[in-house]
């Protein structure tokens, strides 16, 4: 009798313990691990640099934060530029790739595992305020293009120059440097993420504005790990379901006055 009550004590230890763990409360491993999420940090809202605290903040940061609250890790912030950010992974610089990245574009799947989709989107054209453009169909031979190197936009401009649609397409390491482009007349139009482009609208409306509509293929935000690295995009991924059911992820959607397709 009193072996039988044993057994069933410690099956119920045992349930106890699983459930625990289950819950995440039990994982000690991850608790200690510092994970590095490598990112651009031009792109508000989904990332910028905050210019006091010299911080990485935006939509990606408070989100990926919410994540791994919820699944108990710990993250670091990392800032390269965007073109490092796949070789970042393949080379162990970083475990996390969280930048507003289109898992759908080139050979990316080939190279890392990404998440579930978080944000939808499209492109836009950007051109100056007093310009006579009206969308990228009237963009003509004799124009220029900027877009951000590595990017959806970057082989857009690339791809239009190599078939003559415009003299150059010019691609650059930073956002900040487009808009610059544009602002000191240097290229015609900017081709960026359209709620990237509505924000930099936002204060910069006396020096351009948006014309046409979206275009390109329709963009599946995602982040991304070393290939291979199930454990992690598993957490990510529930995490990521779990602040969607909760309700932070709508709060964070209205936080930074985003809306996606
Ligand atoms: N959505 C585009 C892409 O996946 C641009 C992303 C740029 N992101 C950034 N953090 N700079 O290619």
């Amino acid at each position: 009798m009193k072996k039988k009550a044993l057994v069933v004590l410690l099956a119920m230890a045992m349930v106890f313990a699983f459930m625990l763990s289950a819950c995440g409360g039990g994982d000690s491993s991850s608790d200690e691990q510092v994970l590095k999420v490598v990112t651009e940090a031009t792109f508000a809202p989904f990332e910028w640099t905050d210019e006091e605290s010299g911080e990485i903040v935006g939509f990606d940061p408070d989100m990926m934060a919410a994540i791994a609250e919820d699944q108990g890790l710990k993250l670091e912030w990392v800032n390269m530029e965007f073109d490092s950010l796949i070789p970042a992974l393949e080379s162990d610089q970083g475990d996390i790739i969280c930048a507003g990245m289109n898992k759908l574009a080139g050979d990316r799947a080939d190279k890392a595992d990404f998440g579930d989709t978080y944000f939808k989107s499209r492109l836009m054209l950007l051109v100056a305020a007093d310009s006579d453009l009206t969308g990228l169909d009237a963009v003509t031979p004799d124009m220029k293009l900027a877009s951000q190197i590595g990017t959806t936009g970057g082989d857009m401009v690339k791809q239009m120059q190599e078939e003559g649609k415009i003299a150059e397409g010019i691609v650059l390491n930073q956002w900040t440097d487009c808009y610059l482009q544009l602002q000191n007349g240097e290229v015609q139009g900017v081709i960026v993420d359209k709620p990237v482009g509505y924000e930099y609208l936002m204060e910069h409306s006396d020096i351009a504005k948006y014309v046409g509509e979206g275009f390109g293929e329709m963009e599946e935000f995602a982040f991304a790990v070393k290939k291979g690295n199930t454990e992690l995009l598993d957490k990510l991924n529930t995490g990521l379901a779990n602040i969607k059911a909760n309700g932070t992820y709508d709060e964070l959607l209205a936080k930074y006055n985003m809306e996606s397709e």
